[in-house]
């Protein structure tokens, strides 16, 4: 089963950088296809934490090949920083590779991202602020800059002076505020560049060869399904395709070469930003997961909105992305409550509704219904095997998976490596 996609199956912050880590020790190559320094995926080995934005979660196995997509949009300040900060933890990166057909994310994307914000006052999605949403919109907008124009200096110079002529006019007549200078940003990037362009190559050429291989490649998704900017909750979404499909197109493999997808399921729901929540928790109980869960943002540091799990997302998650397998993380952050909800479905001006709506006003007049689980009250964050987790914990899960008909190849107790039960070998040990 050599290529598999990992995915967010809620909104984000599932623990996918996790499940990357601990599937990347039999992965010949983790890809990244989509998002940018948006995502934030902290990863704990031994006593050390790494908090991994831009560069694939695998960098931490030292033989495996990391590729940063053509989907991706990369700031290359972080990219910098982040290969910096890798270096002085001691982790070696000889083995990541940069698609020279990847957007580069500019200052004045970053700068958009927050007057637009601002601007947009209550209104707003509470984006990162890291230019994701601008950048993406200049891609689609064909006034992008991507790796292989970064790394040709005249090309450069061209497009970052007629892009500033643009971006400032906005600035200046909409926004308000001063512009961005030319000379500035070009000597920046002429160093970034530099060192870009050590690791820049055509990287569906080095994945097609791993795959013709029959080598072990992992497509680590950032985000979450329902801020998929055409599936997710939309305008309340990120500007990219966090969903599995979303591979072909940022990794440039064809969808015959996929052979399992695994959706990432925090046993809980949590969300970073605004935008609609059906089962959140407002208030004591919601802190109180939040608490227990460490639910603050790897890439803002931002509080998340905490609340029960809801199977009708996951259903929908299952579909969109055509899931066969799931990891359902954070298990133990439950094992104190004494009362657990799931919630079974969404009932809408008396009738229950089948599928997750489109309309987010159908979405706001939802009433979740809820099953309540007795809590098991037993700490599971040493639990090896499946069969050893207490009872009341499986009853949860199965109740989960008799919904959305996908059974847990995983469940996480824990942020440790060491903390993960295994009910499915995803990659063999062949
Ligand atoms: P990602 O964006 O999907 O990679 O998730 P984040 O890294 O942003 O958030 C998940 C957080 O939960 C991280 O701090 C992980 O170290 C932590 N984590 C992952 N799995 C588990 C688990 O099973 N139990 C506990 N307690 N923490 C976990
Ligand atoms: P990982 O990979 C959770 C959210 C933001 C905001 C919306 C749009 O760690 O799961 P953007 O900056 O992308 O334009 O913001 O998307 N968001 C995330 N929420 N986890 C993430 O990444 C996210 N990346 C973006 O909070 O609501
Ligand atoms: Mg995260």
């Amino acid at each position: 089963m050599p290529a598999v996609v990992l995915i967010g199956a809620q909104w984000g912050d599932e623990g996918k950088g996790k499940i990357t880590d601990y599937l990347a020790e039999k992965a010949d190559m983790v890809v990244r296809y989509q998002g940018g320094n948006n995502a934030g995926h902290t990863v704990v080995v031994g006593e050390n934490e790494f908090k991994l934005h831009l560069i694939p979660s695998g960098i931490l196995y030292p033989g495996t090949t990391c590729i940063i997509g053509n989907g991706v949009v990369i700031d290359p300040k972080v990219f910098v920083e982040e290969l910096n900060y890798l270096h002085d933890k001691g982790v070696n990166t000889d083995g990541l590779r940069v698609s020279n057909r990847a957007h580069i994310i500019m200052p004045y994307h970053i700068l958009q991202d927050k007057l637009d914000e601002e601007y947009k006052g209550v209104n707003k999605i509470g984006t990162t602020h890291r230019g994701i949403g601008p950048a993406y919109m200049d891609k689609a907008g064909r006034t992008g800059i991507r790796v292989v124009d970064l790394l040709d200096e005249e090309e450069f110079g061209v497009r970052l002076k007629r892009n500033l002529l643009e971006k400032n006019r906005l600035f200046n007549k909409v926004y308000e505020v001063e512009g961005l200078e030319f000379e500035k940003i070009f000597e920046e990037y002429k160093g970034y560049a530099k060192i870009i362009g050590k690791y820049a190559i055509d990287t569906s050429v080095i994945i097609h060869e791993y795959l013709a291989e029959k080598k072990n490649v992992l497509f680590e998704g950032a985000q979450g399904t329902l801020l998929d900017i055409d599936h997710g909750t939309y305008p309340y979404v990120t500007s990219s395709h966090p969903v599995a499909g979303a591979v072909c197109i940022g990794a440039g493999v064809g969808p015959l070469e996929i052979n399992d997808v695994i959706g990432i399921v925090k046993a809980y729901t949590t969300r970073v930003g605004e935008g609609p929540f059906p089962t959140e928790l407002i208030g004591e109980e919601g802190n109180r997961i939040r608490e227990c869960g460490n639910e603050f943002g790897t890439t803002t540091g931002r509080p998340r909105r905490c609340g029960w799990l809801d199977a009708v997302i996951l259903k929908y998650a299952v579909r969109i992305n055509g899931l066969n397998h799931i990891a359902v993380t954070k298990l133990d952050v439950l094992d104190k409550l004494e009362k657990i909800k799931m919630c079974v479905g969404y009932k809408y001006k008396g009738a229950m509704l089948n599928d997750f709506p489109a309309s987010l006003k159908v979405l706001a007049q939802c009433t979740p219904i809820y099953e309540e689980f007795d809590g098991w009250m037993t700490e599971t964050s040493g639990v090896e095997k499946y069969e050893e987790l207490p009872l009341q914990a499986r009853i949860y899960l199965e109740r989960l998976s008799e919904i959305i008909k996908v059974e847990p190849a995983i469940v996480a107790v824990g942020a440790k490596r060491s903390q993960t039960i295994i009910r499915e070998n995803i990659y063999s040990d062949s």
